[in-house]
């Protein structure tokens, strides 16, 4: 990792006051940057973007069994990410004005430490298309055939955390 790309960034526990703000980056995030998966297709982008609320954002942080984590510079978030206590990693959205500064890359280190603090030996997700290619250089494998969510493919994925590929 390029360390001057994000020398200012730092990766903290989100608080109850990130949550408008995480929200619009996750929602540009999909938007902006997954096109590929939601081909501006207006239904399965609402389907999609409709549980990216800052009532449900604050419900997630919440969850004792929830880490929910925001990549920030000085006050401005620049991507979001959730494990949970399982290894389950079920959110990472960089904003499209961070793109490929290695936030993202950042961000996954972050969240498979917290899951390998808790125990886990492994971290799963379901990546999309746009994001497929990253999350295989960061050494995921497809565990199963793509099925659809919000009418788009994803495709299971898995990391053993033990075997440090970066
Ligand atoms: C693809 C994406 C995840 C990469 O994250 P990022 O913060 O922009 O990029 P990083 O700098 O951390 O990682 C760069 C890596 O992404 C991959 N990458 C590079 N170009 C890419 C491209 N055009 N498309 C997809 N992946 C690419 C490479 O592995 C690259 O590593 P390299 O620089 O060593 O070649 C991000 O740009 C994106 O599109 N996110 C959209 C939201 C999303 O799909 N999230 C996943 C939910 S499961």
């Amino acid at each position: 990792m390029r360390e001057w790309q994000h020398a200012t960034m730092e990766i903290r526990n989100a608080t109850d006051d990130d949550a408008a703000a995480a929200c619009v980056v996750m929602r540009r995030s999909i938007a902006e940057l997954c096109v590929a998966d939601h081909q501006n297709d207006a239904a399965m982008l609402a389907r999609w973007l409709g549980n990216k609320t800052p009532e449900n954002f604050l419900a997630w942080i919440a969850r004792p069994s929830n880490c929910v984590l925001v990549a920030v510079e000085g006050d401005v978030i620049l991507a979001v990410g959730c494990v949970t206590d399982t290894g389950e990693i079920n959110l990472n959205y960089v904003s499209p004005d961070a793109r490929f500064r290695g936030i993202s890359r950042a961000m996954l280190k972050a969240l498979e430490e917290r899951a390998r603090e808790r125990g886990n030996a492994r971290c799963r997700l379901t990546s999309t298309g746009t994001a497929r290619r990253f999350y295989r250089a960061a050494g995921y494998i497809e565990d199963a055939p793509a099925p659809f969510k919000f009418g788009i493919p994803d495709y299971p994925m898995s990391r053993i955390l033990d075997v440090d590929r970066s």
